[in-house]
């Protein structure tokens, strides 16, 4: 079995709340118990200087999400689980793709156009409030995959063109300086649920609808309880296809539950019951976590050492790789020897060659071999294997003989014939190559 690397990063800019546990936390968690996968998952501090100066915020944030991955079960011994800026390489693979990166491709991402489009539309510079990082976003992802040679990346939908960059570096990468890197595929699970948030939007930081994963008990009590519903009378039917309330409940319940709560739907349950149930199954998935959650919280020093030892695991692979890559470019010793690593330096073509071996009759023979393995030519059979040596040197050295039928003469004397079908000038032409 081939084993599949799986490979994610989440930025460290905010808190965890219940849509990323469901879409990602949850799905990854499972993922990584899988024999045959090994799950790179990585809290992206580098990505997160790019939505935010403020230092608490991105330090605040690396424990949290460090403890939530934790406290939701990941197995650190079997994933590698790491922390972007612990890991000098990322960087410096960075300005290696930075430098074969087309700029027309990165003016092409979505992040990047977006605000470019915003800024077009509010008339001020195109450019206005767009940092570097913002338009290199796509290639740090890029170096962040490719570093672990990742086959599949879980990500959502709004970075499945990141993945694509990713892929087309790798392959100007590639074709440049030789076959260093695996071209990465976005893994988008239909299965997994994308969350609606308070409002019924999708459960995003950007709309301020969310429900923090850890919020103490009753603070999660209250969010349910505001979640927005229809004016519907205890007693009315509800439809529970495209009630927000509906599709969170299913989100945290078995299915036999979610069926259960379609038919209370049907039958008019009233939301605060609706809404209270949804509570308590959040509330059970949750409360055991949270109690980890909070241990772990309360000593970041634990969490520091588990990212470290998972620091030291990643660059297990990362420092190797890296002076592979840093070799096929160019940054090389002065004393070392090229490798013939470029795909656009000549491969070593195969070329004609002599065979010599002894036939039963105890006789030396040669033959000529064309470069794709057929026989040019058969030598008659001497003695000694000095004899049959001393004529190929000659041969090969570019020495006169003629060709008459299909007879090969050296100084009048037969010492060959031909193969079957062929002429004499393939003979010319190998030994001219050989000689070259
Ligand atoms: N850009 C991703 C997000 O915001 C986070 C991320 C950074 C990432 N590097 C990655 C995801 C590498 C997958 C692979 O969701």
């Amino acid at each position: 079995m081939t084993v599949q690397r799986v490979l994610t990063g989440i930025t460290t800019s905010g808190t965890p709340h219940l849509g990323n546990y469901a879409g990602a936390i949850r799905p990854a968690v499972a993922a990584s118990r899988h024999p045959g996968v090994e799950s790179f998952y990585f809290l992206a501090d580098y990505h997160a200087l790019i939505k935010t100066t403020d230092p608490l915020r991105v330090q605040r944030s690396t424990l949290e999400i460090a403890a939530t991955w934790l406290a939701a079960g990941l197995d650190t011994d079997r994933v590698w689980f790491y922390r972007q800026s612990d890991i000098p390489e990322i960087p410096e693979l960075t300005w290696l793709l930075t430098c074969i990166a087309g700029k027309g491709l990165l003016n092409r991402a979505h992040a990047y156009k977006a605000a470019v489009d915003k800024n077009t539309a509010d008339g001020v510079d195109p450019d206005a409030g767009v940092n570097m990082g913002l338009y290199m976003y796509p290639v740090l992802m890029a170096a962040d995959i490719l570093m672990f040679k990742a086959h599949s990346v879980p990500v959502g939908r709004d970075q499945i063109q990141h993945i694509e960059m990713a892929r087309d570096i790798a392959g100007s990468f590639n074709h440049l300086y030789g076959e260093h890197f695996v071209l990465p595929e976005a893994a988008i699970d239909a299965a997994v649920a994308t969350l609606p948030g308070l409002d019924g939007r999708k459960m995003s930081k950007s709309y301020d609808n969310t429900i923090p994963l850890f919020a103490p008990a009753a603070e999660l009590k209250k969010l349910v309880f505001s979640i927005v519903t229809d004016s519907k009378a205890p007693g009315e039917p509800k439809d529970a296809d495209g009630s927000a309330l509906f599709e969170l409940f299913q989100a945290f319940s078995s299915a036999e539950e979610a069926r259960a709560m379609r038919t209370a739907f049907d039958e008019g349950i009233a939301w605060g019951e609706a809404k209270q149930a949804l509570f308590e199954h959040i509330e059970r998935a949750v409360a055991p976590m949270r109690e980890r959650y909070e241990a772990l919280i309360a000593e970041p020093a634990q969490i520091e050492k588990h990212l470290l030892e998972g620091a030291a695991k990643a660059r297990a692979i990362a420092t190797p790789f890296m002076s592979e890559l840093r070799h096929a470019v160019g940054l090389r010793r002065l004393t070392d020897v090229a490798r013939p690593a470029r795909a656009d330096k000549p491969r070593p073509v195969a070329q004609p060659q002599f065979k010599q071996y002894r036939e039963a009759d105890g006789r030396f023979h040669f033959k000529l071999v064309h470069a794709d393995g057929h026989a040019l030519l058969v030598s008659e059979g001497f003695a000694t294997p000095r004899e049959a040596g001393t004529l190929v040197t000659f041969l090969k050295q570019g020495g006169e003989f003629e060709v008459a039928g299909n007879g090969v003469f050296v100084a009048g004397e037969r010492v060959a014939e031909l193969a079957p079908d062929v002429v004499a000038v393939e003979v010319r032409e190998a030994l001219a190559a050989l000689a070259a």
